[in-house]
């Protein structure tokens, strides 16, 4: 079973969308990822007293998690028992998150923080680090896009897509490698692409596939190149 697996069945089932993203491929290292497995954005009343702690003491952050799938991951990894960090860059939203998390008995925090920011995503890790104590698991969630014709996408749609969905994952999935390699025990990068990064003709958008095809290339090369700095981020821990 693969997380990317997880997520469309979700958006195929509830969300009746046609963008069959992060139908993407890597198993979920050891049972780190289990909290997915049973994923449904409409299971949102927690229970998190009576569910299997696989993943208690782990640290998890999800990027976009004030609403959407971000929201659902986010419920998943406390329902496995996780603390879970909520970021968003909607402070709002982020902190309904964490306080839904927390009224079940969980423990989160909200961030408000722009992914495409390097020090407003630095700082994310950073408070992180500094609430819970380390990292275990970063969920590169957060992206946006909207719909349009190739022949209407401007400079400032490329650049607002791009910002996010490109540039946004790659620093977030760089800083949080660093805190995880300074911690010496290794982690678990999970980039959410999209089908439409492998050319799916029905996507949003020519500029947000390219966005997506980007999640992709990197995340493949991350993973070779991670695994030089701790054995432990290797490939098979970084998946999109
Ligand atoms: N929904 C789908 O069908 C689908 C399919 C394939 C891939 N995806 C990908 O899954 C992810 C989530 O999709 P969704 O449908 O839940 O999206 P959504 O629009 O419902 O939620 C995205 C969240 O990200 C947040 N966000 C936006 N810009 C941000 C920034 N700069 N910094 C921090 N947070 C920011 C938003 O506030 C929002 O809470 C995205 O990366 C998307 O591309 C979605």
């Amino acid at each position: 079973m693969y997380i990317g697996q997880c997520i469309w069945h979700w958006t195929h089932l509830y969300k009746q969308v046609y963008d069959r993203g992060c139908a993407l491929l890597a198993p979920v290292g050891e049972s780190w990822g289990a909290g997915l497995l049973s994923y449904s954005t409409r299971q949102h009343t927690l229970n998190i007293e009576e569910s299997p702690m696989v993943l208690a003491e782990k640290i998890a952050l999800v990027t976009g998690a004030g609403r959407g799938m971000g929201r659902a991951i986010a419920l998943q990894y406390a329902q496995a028992g996780a603390a879970v960090v909520a970021a968003d860059i909607d402070g709002q939203t982020a902190q309904e998150t964490s306080a839904a998390i927390e009224a079940a008995g969980g423990r989160s925090l909200p961030i408000q923080a722009d992914v495409g920011e390097l020090t407003s995503l630095e700082r994310m890790i950073q408070q992180t680090v500094e609430t819970f104590g380390r990292l275990d698991v970063i969920v590169n969630n957060a992206g946006v896009t909207r719909y349009l014709d190739i022949m209407e996408v401007t400079e400032a749609d490329w650049d607002r897509i791009h910002r996010v969905n490109a540039k946004g994952v790659f620093f977030c999935m760089q800083q949080a490698a660093k805190q995880m390699i300074a911690q010496g025990q290794g982690g678990r990068i999970i980039n959410i692409a999209s089908i439409a990064g492998k050319g799916y003709a029905g996507t949003s958008n020519a500029a947000y596939a390219a966005s997506k095809g980007a999640v992709i290339a990197m995340t493949m090369t991350a993973a070779h190149q991670l695994g030089r700095y701790d054995k432990y981020l290797s490939k098979s821990n970084l998946i999109f």
